[in-house]
């Protein structure tokens, strides 16, 4: 019975995981990818560490870093939004999944 419950937790806790990431990979790619590189390429510049900090308090640092470029004009609606305070916690666990010291590579699709 024990080891029945353990096995379910880990199950569920897995595929709630696995969702959060997905979302966030969908969200990366289309908020994201316009601008920068897809995939690993532009993820694994970072390290968890940096993802983290750039994605806490719903993304405020990352919405700042595009808010003061003119460069980055076209996702200042984007990074206003509710929308994007809404994506910024699968973002980030996208992001930390894949970043350089993650040890994975997404799929190619
Ligand atoms: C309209 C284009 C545009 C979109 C959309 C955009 N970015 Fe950016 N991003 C930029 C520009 C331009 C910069 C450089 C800002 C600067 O350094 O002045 C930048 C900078 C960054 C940086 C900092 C780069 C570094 O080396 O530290 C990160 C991280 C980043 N973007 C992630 C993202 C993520 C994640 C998304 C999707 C939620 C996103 N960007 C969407 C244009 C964009």
């Amino acid at each position: 019975m024990n080891k029945f419950f353990l096995f379910l937790i880990i199950f569920l806790t897995g595929t709630a995981l696995n969702a959060a990431v997905y979302k966030g990979q969908k969200t990366f790619v289309k908020s994201c990818v316009e601008c920068h590189e897809s995939g690993q390429s532009f993820i694994a510049t970072k390290k968890i560490r940096e993802w983290k900090k750039l994605m806490k308090n719903n993304g405020s640092e990352l919405a700042a870093i595009h808010l003061k470029s003119e460069a980055a004009t076209d996702s200042w609606s984007y990074f206003e939004s509710k929308k994007f305070t809404k994506d910024a916690k699968h973002l980030g666990q996208f992001l930390e999944e894949y970043a350089k010291d993650s040890g994975n590579v997404p799929a190619c699709n």
